[in-house]
């Protein structure tokens, strides 16, 4: 039998200093899903975003994969979950090829060295399943264009075959084709039964590439709505702070997450 993977954040809190970045938050995604994280800045998604990946650790609060509790209090812990992220700031070694990067941190190796032909091989390998258009893995990053960079930092978080990927504004700073590349392989990870998050400050990517909504105000979650059966209006009203519109909206979201 096949279960469908829930990644679930119960009840996170946490302050900085004087500023309560998250309050209350309770957040899902399911494989075979992009959810998109909206909100003003400082509304606390990056915060929400490196609580999951285990970079920040929450105040209060607990983080379920199917239903169970789990200690990510580390970034091995999630990627050991099955959990990936990719950063607003990329985190990539310019000075490095296309392989070694898609390979970062986790690198193959033999007798103690490293394979790189193995890895350019398996990296070629990953960008031709993606889609992503390099012409070889032994490039320099410094020479790729911000798009492809953004490619090969989601390359790397899916080589490491977790069920969870996180994006954490991937295409802020991309030409419109770049974009659109990079959303083609959102979509891809979600047809390959991947769950994906994704912070973006963009209405229409989102409308686009969105199974759900959720929108994030004051370190809160201020509403949820099926991509489907919203429109750009109702999210800026959301995202702004229409305060009829969030007593209506989070009814909405407690029916939601009981039928679930
Ligand atoms: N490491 C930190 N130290 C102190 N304050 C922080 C830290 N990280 C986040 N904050 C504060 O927490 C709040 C939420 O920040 P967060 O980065 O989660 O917002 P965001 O929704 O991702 O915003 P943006 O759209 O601008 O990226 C902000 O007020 C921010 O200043
Ligand atoms: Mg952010």
């Amino acid at each position: 039998m096949t279960t469908t993977a829930i990644l679930r954040a119960e009840g996170l809190a946490k302050r900085f200093g004087g500023v309560q970045a998250l309050n209350a938050v309770d957040f899902e995604c399911k494989a075979g899903e992009v959810v998109a994280l909206m909100g003003d800045n400082g509304a606390g998604k990056s915060t929400l975003i490196r609580i999951l990946c285990g970079a920040t650790k929450p105040d209060s609060g607990q983080i379920l994969i199917n239903g169970t509790v789990r200690s990510i209090s580390r970034p091995q812990d999630a990627v050991t979950n099955g959990i990936s992220v990719v950063y607003q700031d990329l985190a990539l070694v310019g000075s490095m090829d296309v392989a070694r990067n898609v390979f970062l941190g986790h690198e193959l190796r033999k007798f103690g060295f490293i394979r790189i032909s193995k890895m350019r091989e398996e990296a070629t390998m990953l960008l031709g399943q993606l889609k992503i258009n390099i012409s070889s893995s032994k490039l320099q990053v410094e020479s790729l264009s911000g798009g492809q960079r953004q490619c090969i930092a989601i390359a790397r978080a899916v080589r490491l075959g977790s069920d969870f990927v996180l994006l954490d504004e991937p295409t802020a700073a991309l030409g419109p084709e770049q974009q659109a590349n990079v959303l083609r392989i959102v979509t891809e990870l979600r047809n390959a039964g991947k769950g994906v998050v994704l912070i973006s400050h963009n209405i229409d990517q989102v409308l686009a590439v969105s199974d759900r909504i959720v929108v994030m105000r004051g370190g809160q979650v201020a509403g949820m709505r099926n991509t489907k059966e919203t429109n750009t209006q109702e999210i800026v009203s959301m995202i702004v702070g229409d305060q009829s519109f969030v007593k209506h909206n989070l009814q909405n979201q407690s029916t939601s997450l009981k039928g679930e």
